[in-house]
């Protein structure tokens, strides 16, 4: 049929009662598939099952991204726990700087991560009171690159990898592995170090003794502007000050911080 024809009754209409009837069957045909469809998400059923098709998932690399944080611990006896505080911290820090809301995963998982790249390097090199050659602390000091490496080939990590890569820039520009200073730092990336200087600080005792939360804060005002971000570490006393940050017994216990239930808003 030629839909252009300038007459206007091309067809017969024994042809035309043909192509109705072709048309008819094609929009019932159309209809009662959309009609099935509907039928079947009014249903809910569908909907329902891929909710929770994408909670289970969002659990299962959850529940993994843990057990790799767990692994990463474990080559560091000193450490135990740390990933998983440094990620908490992370978010509480990214909730105080009304960060949003999907910053705050990136967060947690890129603090869950941030030392991925230690699982490579050897035990012994770990151990308390070894003694680094410059090898060595070349060594130690190319985790951020290796965790980096490690997570290249995941497609949708990216902001995860900025955060392995730069937790140990400084805001004066002398961290590494790149120099970068001040803002040039990824803002996630500049939270995790604060998250991990925090955590870092309260897990040394002096003397024997653990810090208390309050030298701990001061320690961590004095590196405001020479290492770390003046406005996150602004943003970690007054985290601090809400009562959500723990150290000392409570936190060998491994409560280091006072979990909120609404994590993510
Ligand atoms: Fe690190």
């Amino acid at each position: 049929m030629n839909v252009l024809t300038p007459a206007v009754d091309s067809f017969d209409m024994g042809k035309r009662t043909v192509f109705d009837q072709g048309l008819e069957n094609e929009l019932a045909a159309g209809v009662d598939f959309f009609a099935d469809e509907m039928t079947h998400w009014n249903a809910g059923s569908r909907l329902e099952e891929l909710h929770k098709e994408v909670l289970q998932y969002r659990g299962l690399v959850r529940g993994l991204l843990f057990a790799l944080a767990s692994a990463i611990d474990t080559k560091d006896p000193r450490t135990h726990g740390h990933s998983v505080r440094v990620g908490t911290i992370a978010v509480l820090l990214g909730k105080e700087l009304k960060r949003p809301s999907r910053e705050l995963e990136t967060l947690e998982f890129g603090g869950l991560l941030h030392d991925l790249g230690k699982i490579g390097l050897p035990e012994p090199l770990l151990e308390t009171g070894a003694t680094w050659s410059a090898a060595d602390e070349a060594l130690i000091r190319s985790h951020p690159e290796q965790g980096d490496r490690i997570l290249s080939r995941v497609p949708g990590l990216e902001a995860i990898r900025e955060i392995i890569r730069h937790h140990h820039e400084r805001w004066d520009g002398q961290g590494f592995p790149d120099g970068l200073r001040g803002k040039e730092i990824p803002l996630t990336a500049r939270i995790v170090a604060v998250a991990n200087r925090f955590d870092s600080l309260a897990e040394h005792t002096s003397g024997g003794k653990s810090r208390s939360l309050d030298s701990t804060l001061q320690k961590m005002a004095e590196e405001a502007q020479s290492s770390l971000d003046g406005r996150v570490v602004e943003a970690l006393i007054h985290v601090a000050a809400e009562g959500l940050l723990r150290i000392g017994k409570e936190r060998c216990a491994g409560i280091a911080i006072e979990r909120p239930t609404s994590f993510y808003p």
